[in-house]
Parts: structure tokens; sequence; C-alpha cells
């Protein structure tokens, strides 16, 4: 593609403060950023380029996204082959062709008992989508009081009001405290540093925290839940793993009280965990799962909510509406985006990628895990393709050290590691090597000696 003639308009000198204004910076310490830009031109592989053409090891697959790495040919062919032939057709009382057949690629890839996907172009929406699906399965079912919903402290499910209600970070629900929909309850968070610091995948100690789900139940009276919505791994509170037992003991208390089970899997799902999907990896089938990011390599957006046999048939049965389910996005299963996806799972079926963690695992659990002892180190986390390494913050000044540590691995040293406050969260491209799972542990080892 013409990445170069891109990234030429924007060349290193073009940089100046106003350049940079207009762009209201999502998730982003604007004032932060504008002072320090740190800017991606192109891309390719494991790498992305700085505009003045320094390399940078991705170690973060972008936003946890860019499975099979960057540019990847067949994947850039695909989408420029779409964009041309179909630029956009609607979803909505029309279809194409690409649609239907990513839909039958993506149940076969999940396997039984998942029957149905549903489109839509983010992990946000995919979250909401998902919410819906289940307030609206119980109404078709006669159930309409099961309205509410449990999701859990430190959960991330986006940005949308459905995501950031059962969504347990508190700094995305403050302003909106007033705002957030009403029924929900949290679950307990899963990380408990005394107890599991420095596990190695899944700790051992905690499945007792999935009884709280008995608690809720309850306490609202188990008829009232129409859903239970949790990461398998929390992914953007810093990689919290669930402890041995806890989603199976969920997936017993949901499925006794006919809640419906939600797995986010918008980070955890295109072989993060070494499976195509994680509730594959942990053995515990949920009723409903959302997707996004890997879908595609993270190339064009998407996302897709998968469900389970007998939810789309009560719609089919149970609706009174011509239009059985009133929800879509203008953009569900884009032909750009749905040809992309359809070429990154060849890309990952032809190189293995979806299974390739299961082979890397021990390689990226060791290399993470002799990062114990560097400065400020006070919790390595891993499982699969995802780690954390949480630091001391420096007194007065939480997430310092954490920005630091990120700037000073990006401009010093040609690598991008993700920081949400004092946790540095890592998930390369399910592409990485051997080297550079080491080059990526003995460059931070160096930049944390280095950070006051
Ligand atoms: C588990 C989970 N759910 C939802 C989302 C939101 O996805 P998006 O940013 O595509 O809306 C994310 C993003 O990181 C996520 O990790």
């Amino acid at each position: 593609m013409n990445d170069l003639a891109r990234s030429s308009t924007f060349t290193p000198d073009q940089v100046t403060p106003e350049k940079l204004e207009a762009f209201w910076m999502p998730f982003t310490s604007n004032r932060q950023f504008k002072a320090l830009p740190r800017l991606l031109a192109r891309a390719e592989g494991m790498n992305y380029y700085t505009p003045d053409g320094h390399e940078v090891l991705d170690a973060t697959a972008g936003l946890w996204c860019v499975n099979a790495g960057h540019c990847r040919k067949p994947i850039v062919e695909a989408i420029a082959q779409a964009a041309g032939t179909l630029d956009f057709a609607p979803t909505f009382q029309m279809g194409h062709p690409m649609a239907f057949e990513l839909a039958d690629r993506l149940v076969e890839l999940a396997g039984k008992p998942f029957s149905h996907v549903f489109f839509c172009n983010s992990g946000s929406e995919a979250v909401d989508s998902a919410l819906k699906i289940a307030l609206a399965y119980h109404r078709v079912r006669g159930e309409a009081q099961r309205t509410r919903l449990i999701g859990r402290e430190r959960g991330y499910h986006g940005v949308g009001f459905g995501g950031i209600s059962v969504g347990g970070m508190s700094a995305n629900r403050k302003m909106y405290s007033a705002s957030l929909i009403p029924g929900v309850d949290h679950l307990p968070h899963t990380w408990n540093p005394k107890e599991m610091a420095f596990s190695r995948g899944q700790p051992a100690w905690g499945e007792h925290l999935a009884d709280e789900l008995e608690r809720i139940c309850t306490l609202h009276d188990p008829s009232t839940i129409a859903a239970v919505i949790v990461e398998p791994v929390a992914g953007s509170a810093g990689v919290l793993v669930p402890p041995k037992g806890y989603l199976e003991k969920l997936r017993a208390i949901t499925q006794k009280h006919g809640i419906l089970l939600i797995f986010d899997e918008v980070i955890t799902g295109f072989g993060r965990l070494g499976k195509p999907f994680g509730w594959q990896r942990f053995g515990v089938t949920p009723d409903l799962y959302t997707t996004a990011k890997g879908i595609n390599s993270g190339t064009v957006p998407m996302g897709a909510v998968f469900a389970r046999e007998g939810l789309y048939e009560a719609f089919m049965q149970g609706s009174t509406m011509p239009v059985e389910f009133t929800h879509g996005y203008t953009y569900s299963a884009h032909p750009l985006a749905c040809a992309a996806s359809l070429a990154t799972l060849d890309l990952y079926a032809e190189e293995g990628l979806l299974e390739r963690v299961a082979s890397l695992e021990k390689v990226w659990e060791d290399a993470l895990h002799s990062l114990k002892g560097a400065a400020h180190v006070t919790d390595i986390r891993n499982i699969g393709l995802m780690g954390a390494i949480e630091l001391a913050p420096r007194e007065g000044a939480a997430g310092a050290r954490g920005f630091e540590t990120h700037c000073k691995a990006f401009f010093d040293e040609g690598m991008l590691v993700r920081f949400t406050g004092d946790i540095l969260a890592l998930s390369p491209p399910l592409i990485v090597s051997e080297a550079q799972i080491e080059r990526i542990a003995a460059t931070l080892r160096r930049v944390l000696a280095q950070v006051a």
C-alpha cells in the first residue's frame, strides 16, 4: 500500500503543536501526549516505524488486536479488492455473500454449541449487542422479569453505556455515575496480591470468589437476573488471570439459576490464549461471547457476538415483531471488514496462529518472570500470550513510573509497551519469535533499571 507516501506527508519536522491540536485523542492524556508526541507512521510484521524511520518492536499487537502481525499481504490485498468490488452494502433487509460466508466460518471455528453470529464494529458494540440479546432473549421466552445484569469490578467492557455500567473501571464510570443503566450489580474482582503475586498462569487461590455470585443471586432473587458478563481474563485492568476453578463455578451457578453467562472475549478471542477462543482453553462454555480486535487482526473495525444454539431460535419462535431483534449498525458486516476477516482466518489457519501460543507460552512465562527482582516490580502475571508487570507507584505520583517506562522503552529502546497506571501490559502479535520474546524481557529489564 502507499503507507510510505502517507507517512512522508507528516515528517518529524512537521510535527508542530498546531498539527496535533485538532485531534481530541481517545483514552489519552492529550496535554501530556501533545507535549511529547509518540507517532507511528507505518508498520510491517512485528514492527512499527516512526515518521523518521525508527523501528519499534510491537510488544502489544497495537491494542491487543494485530494478532497476525502488521500489514500482512493477503489481508491487505483482500481489503483492497473488496474496496474496489463492493464498497458498501446494507445488511438491514439486504445481504451480501461475504457476510454469510464469514458467519459460517466463524461458527465452524467456534464449534458446537455456537450456531449464530451477530456482527457489529467494535468491542464496545459487541458488548452492548450481547447485553441486549440477553435481555431480549428472556423477554421473548416470557421471562421479562429478568432485567438485571451482573458485571465485575475492574472489568472492562468498552465504553457504551451498557459496557461502562457492567464494567468496573471506576475512572470510566465516574463522570456518568447518575446515568449508568439501572439494575446492575458487580462481582468482586479476583486479584489479591497477598495470595497470588507472581503466579504463573492461573492462580491456585481464589475459586471461592465466584461464590459471591450466589450471594448476589440471593440478594436480588436469581429469577430477576438476565446475565452475568466477565472477561475470561481481565485485560485492560492489567491482565487479571482467573483463579483455577473460578470460571467453572460461575458457569455452574448461572446454569443453576437460568442466567445467561457472557464471556467478553474481545482480547482473549482469536488465539491469544492458544486456542481460537478463551472459553475453549478454559473448558467453560458461555451462552454468548463477544469478539472484535483479532477477528481481522485489527485491520478494519469489526466485532461479533457468538450465540449458542437456542438463542437465535428463541427469537424466531417467540418474537411477535416482524423484525425479531430490533438492533444493528449501518456497518454491521461491512464488506471490507468481512473480506479482511476471511483473509485473516485463512492466514491464521495456514500459519497455525490460533494454536501457536500453546507452544510459546512457557517461553513467554519464563521470560516475563525473569523480571522478578527487577527494579520496582511488585507482581508479574501471565497467561497465553498476555502478560502484566506491576510496578510500585512512585510516592505521590501514581502512574508516573508506568508512563516513564513506556516512554523510555519507546524513545530509547524502540519498543511499544502499554501502560495502565503503573501496570505494564504486554501482548505481542502471535507471530512473535522466541528471540523477540527474550528481547522484550531484556529491554524491560534495562529500562526499569533506568527509571527512577
Ligand atoms: C474485553 C474488552 N471488551 C470490550 C472492549 C472494547 O472494544 P473497542 O475498543 O473495540 O470498543 C475492549 C477493548 O480493549 C476489551 O478489552
